[in-house]
C-alpha cells in the first residue's frame, strides 16, 4: 500500500432535480445508508482519513450527515453550480495543504469499492499526473468517453461535445479521478469553460495535463461499481447491486439463504455462523444475529439483537430495542418492541410484547398482549423467570408478574402477581343444567305463535 499523503474530495453539490424529491439526491439511501454515507464509508475502509466534501448552499442536512459520519471531514460550499472542476476548487483551501495525491469522488456514485481507490492511487506512482477511472458501458449514451492510446489517456470527451465517431466509443468516464497532489490545483485552475454546456469540466484536466507534458492514464472498474445515480430508477438499480453484495457477504460468512434474492439487508446487518434465513425476510438497520439462529419466512427485524440458537418467525415482527435471548422462540404473528426476552422463553403465537422484560424460560400464551400505552405515556411490564401466562391475557402496564407465577387464560391483569401465585382475572363461569333444551323448546313455541 502506498504511504503517500492523500486527500479525497467528494463532490456532493448536485441538485438531483431528476429525483423529484424534497431531499437532496446524495441523502437518498441504499440499504439504510445515504449515498454520501456509502462514499464516506468506502473512504474509511480504504484508510483515507483526510476528506473534503463540497456541498451546495444552505444544505444543513447534508452538512449534518457529514458531521455525524465523518466528523473530521472539512465541508466546502460551492455557491454556484458551474461544473465539476469549479466544484473541486471550492475545496481549494484543503487541497492546497501539501498532499501527494488528490482523489475525486462523486457522492452520487456510491458503489465504488476501496480496492479500486487503492488501484488508482498506485497508478499515480508510475508518474501519471492524472488517473481517470473508466468502465465499459453497456449503454454509453450521456457519459464522457475515454480517447486512449494504449495505456495513455488522450482525452475525455463529454457526450454533448463528442463527434459521431467518438460517440461510438464504449469506454466511458466514471467521473472519479486520482490527481498528483503537487500539480492538482495548477492543472484544475487552467481548465476553461469552452464547451457545449459552458461548464468547467473536470474531465478537461486530461487535455490540460497533456499541454503541460504530464503523463495521463486510466484504470478500469466494473460498470456496477461506478454507476451514477441520477434518478429513482437508477437508485433502484444501485439498491439491487448493493443487496446482491450484502447477500453474498452473508453467505461467504457462513449463513444459509434459501432464496437470497428475497432477503433484504441493511448495510450493517451482522449474521453469525450457521444462521438460516428463509425467504422474504427484511433486516432493518442495527440487527445482530448470533450463531445458529433460525429466521423463518416473512419476518421483519430492525434494531434488535438475536442471541444464538433462537428462532424467529415465520411472520414475526421484531421492532427497535428488542433482545431475543439464547434459544428463545418467537413464533408466528408475534410483535416485539423494546422487549428483552430471556433465554429459552417462548412466545409462540399471536402476541404483542412491548416495553417488557420477559424472564428466562417463561411461556407466553397465544394472544397475550402487553397494554403498554395509555395514549400519553408508555409503561413497562416485567415477567419473571419461568412464569406462565395463559392464552389471551391482557397485562395492563405498569405491571409485574413474579417468577414462576401463573396467569389464567383470558385474564386482564391490573395488579402485581407475586412469585408462584396463580392469578385469574376474568368473569366466573356459571352453569345451568338443561338450559339448551329449554331454550330451544321455548323458542320453537314463540315461532309457531308468530311472535318475534
Ligand atoms: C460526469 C462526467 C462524465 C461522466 C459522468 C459519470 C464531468 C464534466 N463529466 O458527468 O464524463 O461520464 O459524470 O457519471 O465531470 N457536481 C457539483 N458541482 C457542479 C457540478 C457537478 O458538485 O457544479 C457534482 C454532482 O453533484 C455529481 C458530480 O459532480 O456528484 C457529477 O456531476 P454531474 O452533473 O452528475 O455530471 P455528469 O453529467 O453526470
Ligand atoms: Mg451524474
Amino acid at each position: 500500500m502506498t504511504d503517500k499523503k492523500c486527500i479525497a474530495v467528494v463532490l456532493a453539490a448536485g441538485e438531483g432535480t431528476r429525483m423529484k424529491s424534497d431531499m437532496p439526491k446524495v441523502l437518498h439511501s441504499l440499504a439504510g445508508r445515504s449515498m454520501l454515507g456509502h462514499v464516506l464509508n468506502t473512504l474509511h475502509e480504504a484508510d483515507i482519513t483526510d476528506i473534503a466534501v463540497v456541498i451546495g448552499p444552505n444544505r444543513d442536512d447534508v452538512a449534518s450527515e457529514i458531521g455525524s459520519l465523518a466528523p473530521k471531514a472539512s465541508i466546502h460550499v460551492q455557491t454556484e453550480r458551474l461544473g465539476t472542476a469549479h466544484a473541486i476548487l471550492a475545496a481549494r483551501e484543503s487541497i492546497g495543504q501539501n498532499y501527494d495525491q488528490v482523489l475525486v469522488l462523486f457522492a452520487d456514485t456510491p458503489l465504488i469499492e476501496p480496492a479500486t481507490l487503492r488501484a488508482m492511487r498506485s497508478r499515480l506512482d508510475d508518474g501519471s499526473a492524472v488517473v481517470a477511472l473508466g468502465f465499459e458501458a453497456e449503454n454509453p449514451h450521456g457519459y464522457g468517453r475515454f480517447l486512449v492510446d494504449g495505456a495513455t489517456l488522450l482525452a475525455i470527451r463529454e457526450h454533448k461535445d463528442a463527434s459521431e465517431a467518438e460517440r461510438k466509443v464504449s469506454l466511458c468516464n466514471s467521473g472519479l479521478m486520482a490527481i498528483d497532489g503537487k500539480r492538482a490545483l495548477e492543472l484544475i485552475d487552467s481548465i476553461g469553460n469552452q464547451n457545449a454546456q459552458k461548464e468547467y469540466y473536470l474531465t478537461d484536466i486530461v487535455d490540460v495535463a497533456r499541454q503541460h507534458s504530464a503523463k495521463t492514464s486510466y484504470e478500469i472498474a466494473p460498470e456496477a461499481d461506478v454507476m451514477g445515480v441520477n434518478d429513482r430508477a437508477q437508485l433502484a438499480v444501485a439498491e439491487r447491486i448493493l443487496q446482491d453484495r450484502l447477500r453474498k457477504k452473508a453467505m461467504v460468512n457462513g449463513a444459509s439463504l434459501a432464496d437470497p434474492s428475497t432477503v433484504y439487508f441493511s448495510h450493517d446487518t451482522v449474521l453469525g455462523r450457521d444462521v438460516v434465513v428463509e425467504p422474504n425476510v427484511v433486516f432493518g438497520p442495527k440487527v445482530v444475529v448470533g450463531d445458529k439462529v433460525q429466521i423463518h419466512a416473512f419476518s421483519h427485524i430492525e434494531d434488535a439483537t438475536i442471541a444464538p440458537h433462537a428462532s424467529v418467525g415465520p411472520f414475526a415482527r421484531i421492532r427497535p430495542g428488542s433482545k431475543v435471548g439464547e434459544g428463545a422462540k418467537i413464533g408466528n404473528f408475534v410483535e416485539l418492541k423494546k422487549a428483552d426476552i430471556g433465554a429459552g422463553a417462548k412466545i409462540s403465537h399471536l402476541s404483542y410484547i412491548g416495553d417488557a422484560d420477559v424472564g428466562a424460560e417463561a411461556n407466553i400464551g397465544a394472544g397475550t398482549i402487553t397494554c403498554n400505552y395509555d395514549g400519553f405515556f408508555k409503561y413497562k411490564t416485567v415477567i419473571g423467570e419461568g412464569a406462565f401466562i395463559g392464552a389471551n391475557s391482557s397485562l395492563v402496564a405498569p405491571i409485574t408478574i413474579g417468577a414462576g407465577a401463573y396467569v389464567g387464560s383470558g385474564s386482564v391483569i391490573t395488579k402485581e402477581v407475586a412469585p408462584d401465585q396463580l392469578a385469574v382475572a376474568r368473569g366466573k363461569q356459571m352453569a345451568k343444567d338443561g338450559w339448551g333444551a329449554q331454550f330451544r323448546a321455548a323458542s320453537q313455541e314463540k315461532k309457531k305463535a308468530g311472535k318475534a
